[in-house]
């Protein structure tokens, strides 16, 4: 085969090695613009793993890529006068121009011709005189713009400014991150050694902070004097020095993501950056290079033809490419937001910062050190109030609300259970919400339970409207505060236009077949064309509503309910009242945010003024309307939190969605605790994660890292009862209680738990 490379960067080079190492008969060529050791950017860091990949590969040039390494295990935070150290982590640095001229040097001896200093020609000049042209010509690929109509490219400019400098600083005993407030904002470096005097020094910032400081209009000099004053304490004196001889200006660049819809077109193909970029952050790209080098050879060595072989490396590789740049854009958007975090203490910050990928968990971190995660849970237990001083999970630490005391973070979010009969909770009601409380969340919810027949969602909705309803109510309450030590929220709502539907297990969100009641809603949008018309509501109505809302507080009060919280998420009246998707009222409950929260925010006063003063008030939200602008977004939701709070709610239970039908919700583990992560840390409001948590490790990755006070599990709750005290088994933790009649059960898990612990460290 006659092959050419566009671009003599890690993935031509390593394709053109490993092309020669399947067949010598090859001919490869490798056409690079630069001279042989003019090469950009310091060191690269490549992780066990990668490197284990290449001693199958190519056990010469691994070895001689070995034999250049600077490892490190630990990773240093510099933050706020604190330099916090962890390890654990495991990784190696090298010098780019070290890895290329080693790389050079295998390829000129496996017969690769290089030619250096060679601007490659558009790659239509190469296509038919080679059987593949390989374009491995890097971030700015100029043949991926060339076929740009084939490629289609996607290059999403991100937000900070960066610039990569070396040092002969030492940071030779950990990777470093030094976070420096000045006067223009936050500036800050990730450090690591990659040869015996250098080492890696990039800067980087948010544009504002960029242009305050005027970096766009300094030369590179006077960039690099200024980057040297702001971290003069971490340098001891050695200057940052730049080698983008190239790059014109202060060589300041905003990072660019890189996606394509297509890998390859006739006989060319995209490699490396070209193909896909991962933000630096994550030291991922120089692996994914290498890596596609090697599963691109393997195809042309297994496949019938070079076109199957291109599809096979373009179905196989997007889909860790893709892993990777999700782990990479967390990271980057951590670096992006971290304003958003500078007020934590340097133990939660640290936690953040090394858990930002999502790619290390909880239990991952005790992997890497046990020592330093066992001191970081036990600030946070220190800092929830626990008594005993124990090294206990973040999930076991308690949290208290105005009066309100729960034993642990864990919650059964609300869940409708569709049995109710004309309002009333039955004994199903009774078994139901007694056996999660003696499961071990520190507060169950009850569904939504509505303030009027009308307000139900379905027939089978309970409610809490009659004297009935507050009795039935108050023997579960009863039981729940004389037989465990849960608390019990009431969540009360009204259905709006999203009501006198079928049960939950029937057709959702229909109409009911017969015995349909009218609705009412912040405007006369029906949920979808199925769905009645509701009545836009008027005065009257509000006042009637809110007093409904009112009645229903005072029922929950006397039915012992801890806690209350008023359902402003998911379509319902208060919901539809806040989404412009579902108010297009013009008068002030409608419009702007102000006038779309009024009524939401009136409901939530009159139900203050009759509930205990010590008794906390949650509201639930809809944070995001996944429908872009034209609906509730993140930063809006950060806006309604603000307001909530200023009113006096004492927590914020974020949830997402469930306003239109036209949502595109984005799906995955965790997804809607980034929007409480927000809340909560730009207003400084207490919150409740909730949304696709189903593990102990979730619990606490979200709890330790400061992304929500307490976490709600729904579905999982539906599943097993008891999952607080089986995570508490499973994580070794003995200090849950458990009901007394249980303890012959509950010893026998410990037991087995035990025995399984010891047979896998047997093995
Ligand atoms: C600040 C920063 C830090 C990074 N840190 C890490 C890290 O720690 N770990 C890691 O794995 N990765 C890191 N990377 C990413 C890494 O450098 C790239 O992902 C990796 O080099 C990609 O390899 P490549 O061969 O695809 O592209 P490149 O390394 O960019 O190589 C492309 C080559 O093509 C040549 N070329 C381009 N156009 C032409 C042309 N028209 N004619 C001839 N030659 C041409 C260029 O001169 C270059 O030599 C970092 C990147 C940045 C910007
Ligand atoms: C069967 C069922 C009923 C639900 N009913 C309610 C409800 O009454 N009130 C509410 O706010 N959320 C309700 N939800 C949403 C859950 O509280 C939770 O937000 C959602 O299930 C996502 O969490 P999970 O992934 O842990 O299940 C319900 C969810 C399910 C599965």
């Amino acid at each position: 085969m006659r092959i050419v490379c566009l671009g003599g960067g890690p993935a031509g080079l390593y394709f053109a090695i490993t092309m020669k190492l399947r067949n010598p008969d090859h001919e490869v060529v490798v056409v690079e613009r630069n001279r042989p050791d003019d090469t950009f950017g310091w060191g690269v860091v490549l992780s066990d793993e990668t490197l284990e990949n290449l001693t199958r590969n190519d056990p010469e040039s691994a070895a001689a890529i070995r034999e250049h390494f600077a490892y490190w295990d630990d990773i240093a935070v510099n933050y706020r006068g604190t330099r916090t150290v962890s390890t654990g982590h495991g990784f190696c640095g090298i010098g780019r121009k070290t890895l290329l001229i080693l790389l050079q040097a295998r390829a000129r001896k496996l017969g690769v011709e290089l030619r250096f200093e060679s601007e490659a020609e558009p790659a239509s000049t190469y296509a038919p005189d080679f059987d593949i042209v390989v374009a491995a010509d890097g971030l700015n690929s100029k043949v991926r713009k060339e076929y740009a109509e084939f490629f289609k490219p996607e290059i999403d400019m991100r937000h900070c400014k960066f610039v990569w400098l070396g040092t002969h600083q030492k940071f030779d005993d950990a990777f470093t991150f030094i976070f420096e407030e000045t006067a223009h904002g936050w500036v800050w470096a990730h450090a690591y050694q990659f040869d015996d005097d250098t080492a890696t020094f990039i800067v980087e910032c948010a544009e504002d902070t960029w242009k305050h400081f005027g970096f766009g209009e300094m030369s590179k000099e006077e960039s690099i004097a200024t980057c040297e004053a702001i971290f003069k304490d971490y340098l001891g004196g050695h200057n940052l020095m730049s080698n983008a001889r190239h790059i014109r200006g202060s060589a300041w660049i905003n990072f660019p993501r890189v996606l394509c819809a297509r890998w390859h077109h006739h006989n060319i193909v995209l490699m490396g950056d070209a193909a896909a970029t991962a933000h630096f952050s994550i030291g991922s790209g120089t692996k994914l290079a290498l890596e596609s080098a090697m599963a691109l050879a393997d195809y042309l060595h297994s496949e019938p033809t070079i076109e199957a072989a291109f599809e096979k490396y373009e179905e196989e590789r997007r889909v860790e490419v893709l892993r990777l740049q999700s782990a990479a854009r967390n990271s980057m958007e951590w670096f992006e937001e971290v304003e958003r975090y500078l007020h934590l203490d340097p133990v939660q910050f640290n936690y953040s910062l090394l858990t930002r990928s999502q790619r290390i968990s909880h239990e991952n971190l005790r992997l890497r050190d046990k020592e330093w995660l066992e001191g970081a849970e036990a600030w946070f237990q220190r800092r929830a109030g626990a008594i005993e001083n124990v090294a206990r999970a973040p999930m076991f630490a308690p949290f208290k609300l105005r009066e309100l005391k729960l034993k642990n973070r864990v919650v059964v979010s609300p869940m409708a259970q569709y049995k109710a009969i004309d309002g009333c909770p039955t004994d199903w009601h009774f078994v139901h919400y007694a056996e999660r409380a003696k499961g071990g969340a520190g507060l169950v919810h009850i569904e939504m339970t509505c303030v009027s027949p009308e307000g139900r969602i379905t027939p089978g909705c309970t409610g809490l409207y009659a004297p009935e309803h507050e009795r039935a109510w108050k023997r579960i309450v009863d039981f729940v505060h004389a037989e465990t030590e849960a608390r019990i929220c009431c969540q009360i709502g009204h259905s709006g236009g999203k009501g006198s539907t079928q049960l939950g297990w029937e057709e959702m969100d229909a109409p009911l077949l017969e015995g349909n009641w009218p609705l009412r809603s912040a405007s006369d949008v029906p949920w979808s064309e199925k769905n009645q018309i509701p009545r836009r509501m008027d005065r009257a109505d509000m006042e009637e509503v809110k007093a409904e809302f009112v009645a229903a507080a005072e029922m929950a009060e006397r039915a012992g309910f801890d806690m209350l919280e008023i359902h402003c998420a998911h379509g319902y009246l208060l919901s539809s009242f806040i989404t412009p998707v579902t108010n297009t009222r013009d008068d002030e409950y409608g419009g702007s945010l102000q006038n779309r929260m009024r009524y939401p925010l009136e409901v939530f006063q009159a139900v203050r003024a009759v509930w205990p003063d010590d008794k906390p008030i949650s509201v639930r939200i809809s944070a995001n309307d996944w429908v872009g602008e034209t609906g509730v977004t993140p930063a809006e939701a950060v806006e309604i939190a603000r307001i909530l709070q200023a009113a006096g709610v004492d927590i914020c239970n974020v949830s997402a969605g469930q306003t239109s039908r036209r949502a595109k919700p984005v799906y995955g583990r965790m997804f809607q605790t980034p929007f409480s992560d927000r809340i909560r840390n730009e207003t400084g409001m207490a919150t409740m994660a909730v949304g696709n948590i189903f593990e102990p490790d979730h619990v606490n990755s979200i709890l330790m890292a400061g992304r929500a006070d307490l976490v709600c599990l729904g579905r999982p709750h539906l599943a097993d009862p008891y999952w607080t005290l089986h995570a508490a088994a499973q994580l070794g933790d003995r200090h849950e209680a458990w009901p007394p009649p249980y303890w012959a059960g509950r010893d026998q898990l410990f037991r087995l738990a035990e025995r399984r612990e010891s047979s896998v460290m047997k093995i």
